[in-house]
């Protein structure tokens, strides 16, 4: 018998804990960087259909599978095939996957607690001198790095074990408008600045220069990266979903509220960024570059503003770390008896350790190394999560809904949520086109077959 999930989630309590797991370090950190290493327009344009067509799709079916089985991710799919219980149990790889993210995410948000201290004592008076900075703390001085991360890593155990993860979505419920209000000032600052017509052409008009088709799999990955999606978080926080929840909607708000807020940062920092006259290639750095300079530039309010959006930001990427680790955690709980303590701060330690090889793959120390063919193992681990297994996850939670869950419950849950028309196309989403746009966009990135 598959133990169930005793926990419930108020009315609005999924919405909030999925999107505190969706918006995050992607949105802010990551989409814009990789935006501007693969030439923005039609980079956006993948990612952006990818969303629709595909992201939507999976996120649905990963709510739809937590929710009927209301248990973790393995009891899930074996509970829940009508064929193969005992093969789709395999479908559990997807928990690991999140092990590996976090490792390296969990640098990250050592950097941004870095720099709140940055933005509490003396912010940087020019991009010159933000991105020496950033370049010092990312490549020299690994103490102070390893410093935050270990905080980082710990508080983040420290949230899950206390069972606290409600209190932090609560508190985020005044973080994420904190953030958004932020980016929205912002957004009416950057209109006035010389760069914004430029940021808005790089973002939105099609520029095939850089683009080429292992673009493609980057952007394919990030829709399933800034959505949680493909790897069993949204899945398993649906597990406790109250009864009356809409998931249809629910799925809708969570998708939308991230791709915005997404888009909106873009366009700041390629605003910031063009008015200054760097480049939007910048790398990993390119948040912590442009932002640190506009926020001096803006004065006394902007060394306000620059507290503020360190500090929701860090929210931002803890409610997303907790998320994270929660597949893993609520298997080890359910399925190997562990007291969520033990589960907790096991796992944690295991990508702690993984954690501190993509922290040093960054320095000049260790970064010889730690680097494998074309990259180190942070960029190793950023790219293998988001841009292979994540889909693969995506590709495994289509085929299960599509193919091979009790037809009548589907339909019976999810139908009158959006009628026929939607779910039917719905169904052709799950059914071909996740699966075969996905192993297309893999099988071309592994060079097996080329478009
Ligand atoms: N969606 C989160 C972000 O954009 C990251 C994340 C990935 C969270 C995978 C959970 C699972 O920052």
């Amino acid at each position: 018998m598959i133990e169930k999930n005793k926990e419930r989630f108020g009315r609005i309590g999924f919405i909030l804990a999925a999107a505190g797991s969706a918006v995050g370090l992607g949105n802010i950190w990551k989409f814009p960087y990789i935006t501007g290493e693969n030439g923005g327009g039609v980079f956006v344009l993948v990612y952006l259909l990818t969303v629709v067509l595909i992201g939507m799709s999976i996120f649905l079916a990963e709510v739809l599978i937590g929710k009927k089985a209301n248990s973790d991710t393995v009891s899930a799919f074996e509970g829940l095939a009508t064929k193969g219980g005992h093969i789709w149990k395999a479908a559990g790889f997807t928990i690991f996957i999140g092990m590996l993210i976090l490792s390296f995410y969990s640098v990250v948000i050592g950097w941004i607690f870095h720099y709140i201290v940055v933005a509490l004592t003396a912010l940087p008076t020019n991009m010159k001198e933000a991105e020496e900075a950033f370049m010092t703390m990312l490549q020299v001085n690994w103490g102070t790095q390893l410093f935050y991360f270990s905080l980082a890593m710990f508080l983040i155990a420290f949230i899950i074990s206390q069972g606290v993860k409600r209190g932090i979505e609560k508190v985020n419920l005044y973080m994420m408008p904190a953030m958004m209000t932020i980016l929205v000032v912002m957004l009416v600052y950057a209109t006035t600045m010389s760069g914004f017509g430029q940021s808005l052409e790089f973002l939105f008009s099609p520029n095939f220069e850089k683009f080429n088709t292992s673009s493609i799999i980057v952007a394919v990955g990030h829709a399933f990266f800034t959505l949680s999606i493909g790897m069993a978080v949204i899945l398993t926080y649906a597990s406790s979903i109250g009864e009356d929840t809409n998931i249809v909607k629910a799925s809708l708000s969570v998708v939308a509220l991230d791709t915005i807020i997404a888009l909106v940062a873009g366009i700041v920092i390629f605003t910031i960024t063009f008015s200054s006259g760097t480049e939007p290639g910048k790398g990993a750095g390119l948040v912590f570059i442009t932002l640190p300079a506009l926020f001096y530039e803006m004065g006394t309010v902007g060394s306000i503003m620059a507290i503020f959006f360190f500090i929701s930001l860090a929210f931002a990427g803890l409610t997303s770390a907790i998320s994270i680790l929660e597949p893993m955690v609520m298997y080890l709980e359910n399925r190997w008896d562990m007291t969520k303590s033990k589960a907790t701060y096991g796992s944690a330690f295991v990508v702690y350790l993984v954690g501190i090889l993509a922290l040093l793959a960054n320095t000049k120390d260790f970064g010889a190394i730690l680097t494998i063919g074309s990259k180190n193992l942070f960029d190793w681990f950023d790219f293998l999560t988001a841009a292979i297994l994540m889909p693969l996850g995506g590709i495994v939670i289509a085929v299960f809904v599509g193919y091979f869950m009790d037809k009548d419950m589907v339909r019976d849950e999810v139908e009158p949520l959006m009628g026929s028309t939607f779910y039917n196309l719905w169904m052709i989403s799950l059914r071909y086109i996740v699966p075969i746009a996905i192993t297309l966009v893999l099988l071309n990135e592994t060079g097996i077959w080329k478009i």
